[in-house]
């Protein structure tokens, strides 16, 4: 197969707003002039400022929270929630007037310092403004976006891309594992271990019950698919931790030539559930409430292993929003469900089952001696086809695991010091931001 770049769109339309804790409200990013204020007002109980701005937008700030985020010499790094009074009121608040400041002065009533006024600046206010429009806006930004296999290049990176310029290659390979949930680095060399030497340009390598490294060929007396030649279902690996390793490197030590079939194969979780929840709201939050257990218990193998958690395939957070998802029939143990969900379970994993086996979600390549896939083992299940060979060809791969926290901070500091966009997707992480 021909491996193209993916051309990345730059279309992040907001992406400046990303060093914002809350809002993400396009007009208002670094490079935006602030809008006016058109009033300031209180509201009967004196405990929320509202914010009028010029462009029509309303922020209500509650009093409890502006004295929490007081920028004023005295209270930067000085205050803490807990040391806040719980009957927190405004007794008075204004514009700062000098010109250069543009701050919001607030007195709150029972503050914990004598004689002090809360100050902060208008345009963090702004920016960190948590009406149900900046936090929606916000969780939009930070959404996946679907690459539809069907009309995409796989995306991919040269070596040489990294060796010439390692910061700007590196990146290259994050920014498409964050955009599409994997990349693959072509032309590696094919020597032992250069899996986790690729790794570690990242982050150290997270260590595993598979140990620091595993190999994923024939094995004699296998206890475990992936040592056979046999197809491998889409999964995720290792569910049964209370957290899957978040990012995994596949390296192509050896696929000859003659063999046939191996294929690697792909599909993005989020879509997948995105897809359900429109086409079955019912069975999308049976799978969200009801969990699955997964295990490994195997005291024969040379590093005995008991390994048992149980958590729903679709977990959503606060806002509702989609932030991890778990899938790997290999390593399901027995349903711990109360009786009346058993069939709502099961109604609901037969759904999710059918959209993963969709052929228009799918990615399938085959990959070359040399290639490292990387993907967001949160994000993404892989599968193998089942292959063959007449001439006894090999099939050897190495994995590794690192850390998705860390890989992430590597995208977003990468791409910060090489001056390029960074938006923050949604990874998977169990959070929407
Ligand atoms: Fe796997
Ligand atoms: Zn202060
Ligand atoms: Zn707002």
């Amino acid at each position: 197969m021909q491996f193209l770049k993916l051309r990345l769109q730059n279309t992040y339309a907001v992406a400046q707003a990303r060093k914002k804790d809350i809002c993400g409200y396009a007009p208002h990013t670094k490079n935006s002039a602030m809008p006016d204020i058109r009033n300031i007002s209180l509201n009967k109980e004196k405990t929320v400022v509202e914010i009028h701005w010029g462009d029509d937008h309303k922020s209500s700030w509650d009093a409890i929270l502006l004295r929490l985020y007081c920028q004023c010499d005295r209270c930067v790094d000085k205050i803490c929630l807990s040391s806040l009074n719980e009957d927190t009121f405004v007794q008075s608040v204004k514009l700062d007037t000098a010109p250069t400041d543009n701050d919001l002065l607030v007195e709150i009533g029972n503050d914990i310092f004598d004689k002090h006024v809360t100050k902060i600046s208008l345009t963090w206010l702004r920016l960190n403004c948590y009406c149900d429009l900046c936090l929606n806006n916000a969780i939009a930004e930070r959404q996946t976006s679907f690459v539809d296999p069907q009309i995409s290049f796989i995306p991919s990176v040269e070596y040489s891309r990294i060796v010439d310029d390692r910061d700007a290659g590196l990146f290259e390979v994050a920014e498409r594992v964050m955009k599409v949930g994997f990349c693959v680095i072509k032309d590696t060399p094919t020597v032992e271990e250069t899996v986790i030497k690729v790794a570690e340009m990242f982050a150290p390598v997270h260590e595993t019950v598979t140990n620091k490294m595993f190999n994923v060929r024939i094995q004699p007396g296998p206890r475990n698919t992936a040592h056979t030649a046999l197809g491998l279902c889409y999964h995720q690996d290792l569910p049964w931790y209370e957290t899957e390793p978040g990012v995994q490197f596949l390296h192509a030590l050896k696929f000859d030539e003659d063999i046939e079939g191996g294929e690697s194969q792909f599909v993005d979780l989020f879509q997948v559930a995105e897809i359900l929840r429109k086409e079955d709201p019912e069975a999308f939050n049976d799978l969200a409430r009801i969990p699955a257990t997964y295990e490994t218990i195997d005291y024969i193998r040379a590093k005995p292993a008991h390994y048992e958690t149980l958590k729903p395939h679709i977990e959503l957070d606060y806002f509702g929003n989609v932030v991890a998802l778990h899938w790997n029939p290999g390593v399901e143990g027995t349903l711990r469900a109360k009786g009346d969900d058993v069939k709502k379970y099961y109604r609901g994993y037969n759904k999710l089952l059918g959209i993963i086996r969709r052929k228009e979600l799918e990615w399938a390549f085959r990959m070359d001696a040399g290639d490292i896939i990387v993907f967001n083992n949160h994000r993404m299940v892989h599968a193998r086809k089942a292959y063959s060979s007449k001439e006894n060809g090999q099939r050897h791969l190495q994995g590794c695991y690192i850390s998705l926290d860390e890989f992430r901070s590597v995208y977003v500091t990468l791409g910060e010091s090489l001056n390029r966009e960074v938006p923050l997707f949604k990874v998977g992480n169990k959070s929407s931001f």
